[in-house]
């Protein structure tokens, strides 16, 4: 099923103690996720991201409905050594909501 962003609002409550999303967005605890669909991973300036992060970045990898997917589902199988300490998100039309709602928020 299609991602509902008004929906994904709410399941990003279990990501906005360390994430800012839209215009204003400042890093916290996480990275700003701004303006994150086909930006590479670990590329906000200034932030201090985790070797493993920085390094998938540097080999290519891209934020998009996949990897986003990936990552969320097992941050920590998916980015070995990654600082987000979330469990993951087990349900998978609660990330597929949460990313349309990242990815409005992107294009705005
Ligand atoms: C990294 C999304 C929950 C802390 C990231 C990245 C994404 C993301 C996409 C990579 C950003 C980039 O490459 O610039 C989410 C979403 C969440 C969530 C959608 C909720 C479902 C959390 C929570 C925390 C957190 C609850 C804090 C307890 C971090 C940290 C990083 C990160 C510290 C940097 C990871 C590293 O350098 O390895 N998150 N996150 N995130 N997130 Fe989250």
């Amino acid at each position: 099923q299609e991602g509902d962003p008004a929906k994904g609002e709410k399941v990003f409550q279990a990501c906005k103690s360390c994430h800012q999303v839209g215009a204003e967005a400042r890093n916290g605890v996480g990275p700003h996720l701004d303006g994150l669909f086909e930006r590479k991973a670990g590329a906000i300036e200034g932030f201090k991201y985790s070797s493993a992060m920085k390094k998938l970045g540097e080999d290519g990898l891209v934020w998009n409905d996949f990897t986003l997917d990936q990552y969320l589902e097992k941050p920590r199988d998916y980015v070995p050594g990654t600082r987000m300490s979330f469990r993951g998100m087990k349900d998978k039309q609660d990330r597929t909501d949460v990313i349309a709602y990242l990815k409005a928020l992107s294009q705005e």
